[in-house]
């Protein structure tokens, strides 16, 4: 049996996880899972134990750990300190954060109908649409914005609920615990309601809380937040979910490495401060651009503009740095914006500390069908920031002289 599936934290020092729920989130981040006592060494850090396979005392007799895939230790002080961030008893890792949703999918069987929201990551999308649907399962997308529509779309099979919030690309917010309530209420099976927080990231928004069953975040983006790790995690507070999670995590296989593992890790120890930085940045930011006379719009959650503003305030201790902008012009007029920024990369991804822009409709999700990116929305001009943490004023200028520099192109 691993450290991990006996549910301690190996923190005779600093306390067991029950201890830690209550502490503050950065004091969280620093030492769960951290712990000096579970090394012979008293490593600080977590060493990267790159061993595939480990001795056994006598056949079948084992240190807690067996074989790489199966368990490994730095990825076992990786989900310790995953799960304390998202308030949960339980997280599991994976090779990306579709290859989470893989594993949540593979819960289910054919003829399961899985509700999702009508607009999610490209990819995810593609995932359930190209490939799920291959395996007999139904998949039908609604707007979790519209609750009485989410309702409506419950079917006696559905087995999966999932959603985005805020949504990648336009940022529109779901009430969480109004859809949590809904889909419990709304029939007697069990149905597994998936909320993805990569947006958010679990400093700003904790979806269990909130009353969802799993959390799941792409772990590449804010919560490594350095742009060189492809990672994905779920969080449970449901013993039965994470039993089975964890047996596809093995049967699977989609698991991450020790090294990747390791730069996460170390991610998460600056994740309060960088959330606060790219908050206050993309603040900024979304206000300069609201009086840009090239922007039309402004999406940014923090902005009295947005829809779902007081949502926000009541499920969210912050709105991130995402900011999506409609410009003036067009497909061509947004290419010169983004060919002529200097200090913005031109990259698709976010979350990360530098500063990341991209055209959704070309770029991430290019992979959805054109007529259900027209309905969103999701058109040439719309361009999607991710506000990193350089300096603010040089941000500002950047997009004033790109923004100038593009309005002749139509
Ligand atoms: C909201 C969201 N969910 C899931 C994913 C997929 O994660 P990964 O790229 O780690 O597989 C992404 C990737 O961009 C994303 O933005």
């Amino acid at each position: 049996m691993s450290a991990h599936s006996e549910k301690k934290n190996g923190a005779e020092e600093a306390g067991d996880d029950h201890s830690f729920k209550s502490s503050g989130f950065a004091t969280r981040a620093l030492h769960v899972g951290q712990e000096a006592s579970q090394w012979t060494s008293r490593a600080v850090v977590p060493p990267i134990v790159m061993s595939t396979t480990f001795a056994q005392f006598a056949p079948a007799v084992t240190a807690g750990f067996e074989y790489g895939r199966s368990g490994n230790p730095t990825r076992d002080s990786l989900e310790k300190a995953l799960a304390a961030l998202e308030k949960a008893d339980y997280a599991l890792t994976f090779a990306s954060g579709l290859a989470a949703q893989t594993n949540i999918t593979q819960l289910l069987k054919a003829g399961d109908h899985v509700l999702a929201g009508d607009e999610l990551y490209g990819g995810t999308n593609r995932y359930f649409r190209t490939v799920a649907a291959k395996f007999g399962l139904t998949i039908s997308y609604v707007d979790f914005c519209d609750l009485a529509a989410v309702k409506a779309a419950i079917q006696p099979t559905t087995r999966l609920v999932w959603f985005e919030t805020p949504t990648n690309p336009l940022l529109k917010v779901t009430d969480i615990a109004a859809v949590c309530q809904l889909v419990r209420a709304a029939t007697g099976a069990d149905i597994i309601t998936v909320v993805d927080n990569t947006f958010l990231s679990p400093y700003f928004q904790n979806p269990l809380t909130l009353g969802a069953d799993i959390v799941m975040n792409s772990i590449t983006k804010y919560i490594n937040g350095h742009s060189d790790v492809i990672m994905g995690a779920i969080a449970t507070n449901r013993a039965d979910l994470y039993e089975q999670l964890k047996y596809l995590q093995n049967a699977v296989g989609a698991v991450p490495s020790p090294f990747d593992c390791f730069l996460v890790n170390r991610g998460i120890k600056t994740l309060a401060l960088r959330m606060e930085a790219h908050q206050a940045n993309a603040l900024a930011v979304a206000r300069f651009l609201e009086t840009h006379p090239q922007v039309r719009k402004v999406i940014y959650l923090g902005l009295d503009s947005h829809p779902q503003r007081a949502i926000t305030r009541r499920q969210s201790s912050g709105t991130g740095g995402m900011v999506g902008i409609y410009i003036k012009g067009t497909l061509e007029t947004a290419k010169a914006f983004l060919s002529a920024l200097k200090l913005f990369t031109l990259a698709e991804s976010l979350g990360a500390v530098e500063s990341l822009i991209e055209i959704p409709s070309i770029m991430t999700h290019a992979s959805l069908p054109a007529e259900t990116r027209a309905a969103l929305g999701i058109d040439d001009t719309f361009i999607r920031l991710s506000v990193g943490v350089e300096a603010v004023e040089d941000l500002i200028a950047d997009l004033d002289q790109a923004l100038k520099k593009s309005s002749s192109v139509q």
